[in-house]
């Protein structure tokens, strides 16, 4: 067994909650097993990590991770362990590489990669998952992740393991990337809907959303986090060519996990993802 990490640096960028309530349970559960965990936010990816050994989450976008996350990883000092927590809509080992960006990176850095912890939670993008089911997904969160921090504060090593499919899929959907801050010149608001609230201008992690003389104005720093579009409360954003995607405000984590029902879409892999042992 490896040395015992003592102080961990959480570091999370969550673009509408889901990586959030999961980091969160990681830092509680790495509290009762002793270890002390800062959680710190990944505002714009050029945060440096005072501490050596890192956990870094996000969510899984087309396959890969979020962009600034490769600024994140660029701005680290190198030479601790890192371990990845990260959540998707879908169970599908086609998010198995979404990681590699940025273990090419850390590598270069000296840092030791540790391993990924997987969980899924609702989609927040392509479709709406129903309350029971992001219900399940999160307790299934929640049963997972103290495992997570057992092999953490043991410095149990997993090593990450993508199939061919995966890496090709994640090389080619990295046009997602390039896609998004154009994209995010096509944000529309339906003036009929907005109320003018600006939760979307006070949101947008990238700033990318002004408004002045009543009017709202989009930049060319979009990453796709759905986090305006997501929380706005009258659904009044339009989020350009994948409008059809859109989702739009939160989940009801509340409801009863037994009463979920999986629908037709991937279903043996969530069925397959749902009855994993720990
Ligand atoms: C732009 C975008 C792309 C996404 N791509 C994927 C994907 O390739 N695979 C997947 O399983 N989920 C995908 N999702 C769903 C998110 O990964 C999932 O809902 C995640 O839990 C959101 O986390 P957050 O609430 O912390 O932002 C995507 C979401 C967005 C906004």
């Amino acid at each position: 067994m490896e040395q015992t990490a003592k102080q961990i640096g959480i570091w999370v960028f969550s673009g509408t909650g889901n990586t959030e309530k999961c980091a969160k349970a990681l830092q509680d559960a790495l509290t009762e097993q002793g270890v002390s965990a800062n959680l710190h936010t990944i505002a714009d990816g050029s945060e440096t990590a005072p501490e050596r050994d890192l956990v870094i989450c996000y969510p899984v976008y087309g396959f890969n991770m979020p962009r600034i996350l490769k600024a994140f990883c660029r701005h680290q000092l190198g030479g601790g362990n890192v371990w990845f927590l990260k959540t998707s809509g879908e169970p599908l080992h086609l998010n198995d590489n979404s990681s590699a960006q940025m273990i090419r990176i850390l590598k270069k850095k000296g840092y030791a990669i540790k391993g990924e912890f997987h969980y899924i939670m609702p989609y927040n993008m392509v479709f709406r998952h129903t309350d029971e089911l992001a219900s399940l997904m999160w307790r299934t969160a929640q049963e997972r992740i103290p495992d997570a921090a057992n092999r953490i504060a043991e410095g149990t090593e997993t090593p990450i393991a993508a199939p061919l499919s995966a890496k090709l899929v994640s090389a080619l959907c990295r046009i997602e990337h390039w896609f998004y801050p154009k994209n995010g010149r096509l944000f529309r608001i339906d003036e009929k809907k907005c109320v003018h609230c600006l939760s979307c201008v006070k949101r947008c992690p990238t700033k990318n959303i002004t408004y002045s003389d009543g009017r709202f104005r989009f930049g060319k720093a979009c990453i796709g986090c759905a986090r305006c579009s997501f929380n706005c409360p009258t659904g009044a954003i339009r989020i350009g060519l994948i409008d059809f995607m859109r989702v739009n405000g939160p989940y009801d984590f509340s409801r009863d996990p037994a009463s979920a029902r999986i629908g037709r879409y991937c279903r043996k892999a969530y069925e397959r993802y749902f009855e994993e042992e720990d």
